[in-house]
């Protein structure tokens, strides 16, 4: 992979708010994607690995500052042991293949979720990943993996309990900022943009508090098939909604 420079007028670093700074996407689809063509489903999540690429690119082109990617929920160690090795062979593969050029064009790698499931090979990779990445600025992607939203909200509640329960923290204090700060999303802009494809409606447990004010955006497209095009089509709509609802 390689990011080409920004185009002239990108936006979002800039600081044009019709530019979301942080977008998420629920990549939702390769098994249907797959299966229309009679494929075994890893082929779906190859083609999905191959649309994170093109994301990513369409993301720094754009000025995004950070693209945050489903890529494993916390339910999907209910898939088959088969399909489990497929997706953490292909982050394995993907690391593996794209960490030089990732480094090289300035994208940190941040994770989310508990990855510490995934065994000790891919934690090392992983975190090898993360701390060789630290100090690039140009596009944070925030991959969260065994991520749960209602774990991570629970796991802040539970940590500002025992700080209360230790006498460090008054519980009159805790306030939303307080919560936000246990999060593992702390220190990154806003979520402005969620997008799901597939044609589900739902969040499926995914950045649930970071959502709040967020634009949701639904596309029926299934993941492969997501493109440059598509994050245009959805940044514009974006600055469309924007512009009708005024606000930050
Ligand atoms: C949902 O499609 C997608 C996933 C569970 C996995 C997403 C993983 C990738 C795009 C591949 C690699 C990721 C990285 C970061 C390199 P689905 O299988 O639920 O589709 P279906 O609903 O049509 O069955």
């Amino acid at each position: 992979m390689s990011l080409a420079p920004a185009p002239e007028g990108a936006a979002g670093q800039t600081g044009d708010s019709s530019v979301p700074r942080h977008v998420a996407i629920i990549m939702d689809g390769n098994g249907r994607w797959a299966e229309r063509r009679g494929l075994p489903r890893v082929a779906g999540h190859r083609a999905g690995a191959e649309a994170v690429r093109r994301a990513l690119q369409a993301a720094a082109d754009h000025g995004v500052e950070v693209l945050t990617l489903y890529a494993f929920s916390s339910e999907n160690w209910r898939r088959s042991d088969e399909e489990i090795a497929d997706l953490t062979g292909l982050m394995r593969f993907y690391l593996e293949r794209e960490l030089a050029t990732l480094d090289k064009e300035g994208v940190r790698l941040k994770l989310i979720g508990d990855y510490s499931a995934f065994g000790a090979d891919l934690v090392q990779r992983l975190e090898t990943a993360v701390e060789h990445t630290a100090s690039n600025r140009r596009l944070t992607l925030c991959i969260a993996l065994n991520y749960g939203s209602r774990a991570e909200i629970t796991a802040a509640a539970r940590t500002l309990a025992r700080n209360a329960a230790a006498g460090t923290l008054d519980p009159e204090q805790v306030d939303e900022a307080a919560i936000a700060a246990q999060l593992q999303t702390h220190g990154l802009p806003e979520l402005d943009l969620m997008i799901r494809t597939s044609g589900e409606v739902r969040l499926s447990n995914f950045l649930l508090w970071q959502a709040a004010y967020a634009e949701l955006l639904f596309l029926d497209l299934l993941w492969p098939d997501f493109d440059e095009q598509a994050f245009g089509d959805a940044l514009e709509h974006f600055a469309g909604r924007r512009r009708r609802f005024g606000g930050r």
